[in-house]
């Protein structure tokens, strides 16, 4: 039931306020403001290497992980897409957890991938949104997103819920090998119970993004850049926009334009620039100015300070709420997925059912 939405996808992106909320709720203890224990196969203070792997929107999620792990619990995450996990014979450390992300907890390389990490005696953690899938049924610890079922092929809550998983999991990892202290842990949980009031904020920015896609729709080519957590977003950005409108999109780290995709800037291909007024603006700001001095149209989403700092001209800025750094990357999902939504709606596609997708790829 689509309710008073068009289509299910919709429907979903306006779930994520209560969703990432359950979810979150699920791992955090809100009245202590403390993370709650987990009961894990293996000991966040003794590993020395978190190997992650996922596909498509999942692994972009586990991408977003690898900074968080890295930075805040000092943990180092090999990332992979399944497909080459799977075959690419990497040398596993007895002292690795393996994690796997996945909506549907179906997914035949994913799936791959965990048996494989079975089969070398590493502990596996799922975070799969289908409880009673294989892929939860074969993993030692189930951590679940509470999204609700996602009809919509393209994913949206699916994605935000694994990022509150991850985010929880982190202040878990960061306590445990004494990377945040009491007061540490109390504000990252503090920072985190902020994400479903400002998801609420963000989706009043639909009749502007609304706009937006009817321009974007206008387009065929569509580059997307961000650094540190919001490159994993910039793919995932170019990743929706083409699922479901068939605008071909890129997602790039801004760093990388002057090693290649600079070459395409012209006044025919916006650039749609996620950056959040964070410890790289300045940074992502400097290739705005690249890309403007050649005639590129900018798109910024960030916020009401990096809207006050950044010194380019845009086509067109999105401003968001100021908030904590942690909660950014789930926040600045919901801006892309809804100028994706938007365009296609405009584009007349088939929204829910793009293409050539399925919704669950047990097939390699
Ligand atoms: C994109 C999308 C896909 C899935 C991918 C993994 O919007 O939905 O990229 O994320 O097929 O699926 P799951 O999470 O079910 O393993």
């Amino acid at each position: 039931d689509k309710g008073n939405h068009r289509h299910f996808m919709e429907k979903e992106i306006h779930q994520q306020p209560e969703v990432i909320s359950h979810t979150l709720a699920n791992y955090l203890d809100f009245t202590t403001n403390r993370a709650k224990p987990l009961n894990l196969p293996f000991d966040f203070a003794k590993v020395d290497r978190l190997a992650i792997a996922a596909c498509g929107t999942a692994f972009l999620a586990g991408s977003v992980g690898k900074y968080w792990f890295e930075r805040i619990a000092k943990l180092p995450v090999d990332i992979d897409i399944a497909s080459e996990f799977r075959y690419r014979e990497m040398p596993l450390s007895m002292r690795s957890a393996a994690l796997f992300v996945s909506q549907s907890g179906e997914t035949a390389d994913t799936l791959a991938s965990l048996r494989y990490c079975r089969k070398a005696g590493l502990p596996i953690g799922a975070i799969v949104n289908v409880r009673e899938s294989t892929i939860a049924r074969e993993s030692n610890v189930v951590l679940p997103t509470l999204a609700g079922p996602e009809i919509g092929v393209a994913s949206t809550k699916a994605f935000t819920c694994q990022l509150s998983v991850l985010a929880s999991l982190v202040v878990n990892a960061a306590k445990a090998r004494g990377m945040v202290d009491d007061a540490g842990e109390e504000q990252l949980v503090r920072e985190l119970a902020e994400a479903p009031r400002l998801a609420s904020q963000v989706l009043k920015l639909a009749p502007q993004l609304e706009a937006l896609g009817r321009e974007l729709a206008h387009y065929k080519h569509v580059l997307y850049l961000g650094r540190d957590t919001s490159y994993p977003l910039a793919v995932e950005g170019a990743l929706k926009l083409k699922e479901i409108s068939y605008i071909h999109a890129e997602g790039y780290a801004a760093g990388e334009l002057k090693h290649g995709p600079i070459a395409l800037i012209d006044e025919s291909m916006p650039v749609i620039v996620i950056a959040p007024h964070d410890r790289v603006f300045e940074k992502t700001v400097s290739n705005m100015q690249e890309v403007a001095a050649r005639g590129g149209k900018i798109i910024l989403i960030t916020d009401k300070r990096g809207a006050e700092h950044a010194t380019v001209e845009t086509l067109q800025t999105i401003v968001l709420p100021d908030m904590p750094e942690i909660v950014a990357p789930i926040i600045y999902a919901l801006p892309i997925q809804m100028l994706a939504y938007y365009t296609a709606v405009f584009m007349g596609t088939d929204v829910d059912q793009p293409r050539n997708l399925a919704k669950s790829v047990t097939v390699e």
